[in-house]
């Protein structure tokens, strides 16, 4: 199993080019099992979740090419497997998202239930709740979300909670209903508006997205398009972190400014210099930062994928600050790993006091999920000393070549098998 040294102390300084984002990808890509014609897509990330999405849609019968400029075409044209195995789904939850789709177009569709996660029971009943809305027989057998109507009806749907991959796979099923749907409480996540983007490129009548109310006038058919996935705003993020952190400076070209507004506020809260352009950011600090209260929730508010780097900032700034989180339990995993590397955190049910230690210490630490293993990286960048990361395959499946980019900014990082 690999596994990341890293010698901390050395400021970043550079330019780093934001991936596409893993979490509007992976939408998108189920996406193409909405339409006969291929679809075809710019700006995928390469990681170890697209792999996944890739193989189960392969698996489905979509047939997937990749050309020599990175662009993947999928086409769907005939799906003789309308099923997503557990062995696929239990990899990585957002396997999920075929369910919609699959069902709206074929009228069937049987999907692993997702196995408990690392980041809390995750359960996927506002999706089922949805479907069966739109008038979809659904019956849970051996394990598997066996989902099945003659054409889904649309209909007005109010949302208990506000979920992403939720809204996205009743988004996804809705386009091609009878009628419109209009889905109330609905995720504002850019990825959201992402996803209906490509879907409005492939003729779908969408109204709203990025708002919490979203209509959705349902069409017999979509057709093929061509589209580039948005930049990912979780690896901007955290390389901004990265910058403030090390007391350096970081450009992050291709990335998406109007995403990031909360974290960006937080950054200059904490004491860092934020620059915008167009399509770019940069934070630049002395490595002096003060701690800054984080509390998350659904956009445009603070996302709960930056929570754990923002952890690892506030147990080197001065002061003590909370941590709340509110969409995951047992998302503070990374406390027990920070702790170490001699952070001072104290955590009480959803919310987590950190006091600015003056400096961590390398030791061995263990990833356990994919935004932990970014705050370990963060952590480990300032750290005297030597500091292993074990367990990094949860970073491979979100950050694409981190280490890469962060030597290219000076960092001392390599990967060891
Ligand atoms: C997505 C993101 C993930 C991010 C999360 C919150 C993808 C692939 N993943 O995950 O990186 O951390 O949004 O921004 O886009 N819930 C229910 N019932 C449901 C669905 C969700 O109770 O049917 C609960 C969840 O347990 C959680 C909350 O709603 O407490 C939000 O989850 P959700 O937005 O669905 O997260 P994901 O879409 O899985």
């Amino acid at each position: 199993m690999d596994a990341l040294l890293i010698h901390g102390g050395s400021p970043l300084d550079g330019e780093v080019r934001i991936s596409g984002a893993k979490n509007a990808a992976l939408p998108i890509l189920t996406a193409s099992l909405l339409a006969a014609e291929p679809l075809k897509l710019a700006n995928v990330p390469h990681l170890k979740d697209i792999s996944t999405v890739l193989a189960l849609l392969g698996h489905m019968g979509v047939r997937v090419t990749l050309d020599d400029k990175n662009h993947v075409t999928l086409c769907g044209e005939s799906i003789p497997n309308k099923e997503a195995p557990y062995e696929m789904v239990k990899t990585m939850r957002a396997a999920i998202l075929v369910l919609g789709p699959t069902l709206a177009r074929f009228g069937e569709a049987r999907v692993s239930l997702p196995g408990g996660c690392a980041i809390g029971s995750r359960p996927v009943d506002l999706h089922i709740k949805g479907l069966q809305a739109m008038g979809a027989e659904i019956s849970i057998e051996h394990g598997y979300i066996h989902a099945k109507c003659k054409r889904l009806q649309g209909a007005r749907i109010v949302m208990d909670m506000v979920t992403v991959t939720g809204t996205e796979n009743l988004m996804m099923a809705a386009a091609l209903a009878e009628g419109a749907t209009v889905l109330e409480n609905a995720a504002r996540e850019p990825e959201v508006v992402d996803l209906a983007r490509c879907l409005i490129a492939m003729g779908a009548k969408i109204e709203g997205a990025g708002s919490d109310i979203i209509t959705i006038h349902g069409v017999d058919a979509l057709h093929g398009a061509e589209y580039s996935v948005m930049a990912d705003r979780i690896e901007t993020g955290t390389f901004l972190v990265a910058a403030a952190m090390t007391g350096g400076r970081v450009r992050a070209t291709h990335a998406q400014p109007d995403t990031l507004d909360a974290v960006m506020s937080k950054l200059g809260e904490a004491g860092a210099k934020v620059s915008v352009g167009p399509d770019w950011i940069e934070v630049e600090s002395d490595g002096r930062l003060k701690s800054v209260d984080v509390r998350t929730a659904p956009h445009p508010a603070f996302p709960t994928d930056m929570q754990a780097q923002f952890m690892a900032m506030n147990t080197i700034a001065e002061g003590a600050a909370s941590v709340t989180e509110t969409i995951f339990e047992n998302r503070f995993m990374h406390v027990q790993e920070l702790r170490r590397l001699g952070a001072n955190i104290e955590v009480s049910g959803h919310t987590a006091l950190v006091r600015g230690v003056p400096r961590l210490d390398g030791a061995i630490v263990m990833a356990t999920d994919l935004r932990a293993s970014a705050c370990l990286v963060l952590a480990g960048l300032v750290a005297a000393g030597e500091t292993t990361i074990e367990r990094i395959y949860h970073l491979d499946r979100g950050y694409e070549r981190i280490e890469e980019k962060l030597t290219q900014m000076g960092a001392r990082i390599r990967r060891v098998h």
